[in-house]
C-alpha cells in the first residue's frame, strides 16, 4: 500500500442550527436601564440589539431548538448521535449537564453527554474535544453546541457590562468521514490555550445572595483578547503552512465589532470575508460563533468546500481556534 492509499478519519460538519429566544432588547431599551445611549453601545461595541430568554425559558431548551434544527440540516435522525458536548457557562442547574437534559429532550440515551465551560471560548474546546473524540474512533457523529442565557448572570444596573451580553444556541452536527491521508477535509486542525493568570479580569464571582454576576475590567480584557487573537491566527496558519489568502471565511467569536475588525485586519482580509452578528446578538459567548456559523450557512455565503478559521477568546484567560473545510 503506498501513503496515497492511505486513509484517515475526518470530522465533517454535516449540519448547522441555531436559536434566539424571541424577546429583543435593543440599545434603545437599555436607555431606560442605565445611563446610556444607543450612539455609545454601538459605537463602542458594534451592538444594536441582543436576544434575551424568557422567564422559565433556560439554557437546554435554546440548546434543543438549535439542536433539532442542526440534526434536520444534517438529514440524520437523533439516534444517530453518539456524543453530546455543550459548551456553556449558564447551566441549568449546577448539576446535571446541560448535555444529558438536551438528551432525554432528544429522547436518546446511553452515549456520554457533557458540558465544557470555557467562557467564550466553549463552542472552540468542545468542537475540539469532539474531534478529537472522532478521530479517536470514538465517536462517529457528535452533536456540539453552544448555549447560553448569559441575561441571568448580567447586573442591569453596571452600563459598562449590561450593553454586552445577549441569549441564544447555536449547534453543528460533526460526523466522522474517511479522507486521503494528506487531505485537508473537515476539521483540519484545532488550537486550544488558557492561562488561569487573568481570572479575576473577567469573571463571575460567588455573592452570599446568590446573585452571581459578571464582573468585568472591560478596557484590559480588550486589550488582551486583540493581542491573543493576533497570535492563535499565526499560530494557526503556521501549523497547516497555509497563507492568509486561503482563508475564505472568518467566522469570529462576537465580542465587540472593534476586536473582530482588527482580527480580521491581521488577516488582511474584508470585512466582506467576515461573518458579522454582534450588532444583532450581542455577545452570546460560547453560542457567538456556532451562530454566526448557522447565520452565514443559511443564507448561502459559506458553501461546501470554503475554509473557515473560527477563533475565540474568554474568561480564563482561554481561547482558541478551528480552521474547517466546511
Ligand atoms: N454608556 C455610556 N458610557 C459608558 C458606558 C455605557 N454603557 N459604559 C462605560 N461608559 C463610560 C465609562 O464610565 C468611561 O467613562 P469615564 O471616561 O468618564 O470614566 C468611558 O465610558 C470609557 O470606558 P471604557 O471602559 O474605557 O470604555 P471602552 O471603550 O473600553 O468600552 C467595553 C467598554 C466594555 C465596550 C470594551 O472595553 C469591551 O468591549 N471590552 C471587551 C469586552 C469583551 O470582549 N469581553 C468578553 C471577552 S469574550
Amino acid at each position: 500500500m503506498t501513503t496515497q492509499d492511505m486513509r484517515k478519519i475526518v470530522s465533517t460538519i454535516a449540519g448547522t442550527g441555531s436559536y434566539l429566544p424571541a424577546k429583543i432588547l435593543s440599545n434603545k431599551d437599555l436607555e431606560t436601564l442605565v445611563d446610556t445611549t444607543d450612539e455609545w453601545i454601538f459605537t463602542r461595541t458594534g451592538i444594536r440589539e441582543r436576544h434575551i430568554a424568557a422567564d422559565g425559558e433556560f439554557t437546554s431548551d435554546l440548546a434543543l431548538e438549535a439542536a433539532k434544527n442542526a440534526i434536520h440540516a444534517a438529514g440524520i435522525t437523533a439516534d444517530k448521535i453518539d456524543l453530546i458536548i455543550v459548551a456553556t457557562t449558564t447551566p441549568d442547574k449546577i448539576f446535571p449537564s446541560v448535555a444529558t437534559m438536551l438528551q432525554r429532550k432528544l429522547g436518546i440515551a446511553g452515549y456520554p453527554a457533557f458540558d465544557i465551560q470555557a467562557v467564550c471560548s466553549g463552542f472552540v474546546y468542545a468542537l475540539a474535544t469532539a474531534d478529537n473524540f472522532i478521530k479517536a474512533g470514538a465517536a462517529k457523529c457528535a452533536l456540539v453546541i453552544g448555549a447560553e442565557t448569559f441575561s441571568r448572570i448580567t447586573d442591569y444596573s453596571d452600563r459598562s457590562n449590561c450593553i454586552l451580553w445577549g441569549d441564544g444556541a447555536g449547534a453543528v452536527i460533526l460526523c466522522a468521514a474517511q479522507a486521503d491521508m494528506h487531505s485537508k477535509e473537515g476539521v483540519i486542525s484545532t488550537h486550544l490555550h488558557a492561562d488561569g493568570n487573568y481570572e479575576t479580569m473577567l469573571h463571575v464571582p460567588r455573592k452570599e445572595n446568590g446573585q452571581d454576576t459578571v464582573l468585568m475590567e472591560g478596557n484590559a480584557v480588550f486589550k488582551m483578547a486583540v493581542n491573543t487573537l493576533d497570535q492563535i491566527v499565526d499560530e494557526t496558519l503556521a501549523a497547516n503552512g497555509m497563507q492568509k489568502s486561503d482563508i475564505d471565511w472568518l467566522v469570529p467569536h462576537q465580542a465587540n465589532i472593534r476586536i473582530i475588525t482588527a482580527t480580521a485586519k491581521k488577516l488582511d482580509m474584508s470585512m466582506e470575508k467576515v461573518i458579522v452578528t454582534v450588532d444583532k446578538h450581542g455577545n452570546t459567548s460560547a453560542a457567538s460563533i456556532p451562530l454566526a456559523l448557522d447565520v452565514a450557512v443559511r443564507d448561502g455565503r459559506i458553501k461546501r468546500g470554503d475554509v473557515i478559521l473560527m477563533e475565540a477568546f474568554g474568561g480564563g484567560f482561554t481561547w482558541g481556534s478551528a480552521l474547517i473545510r466546511y
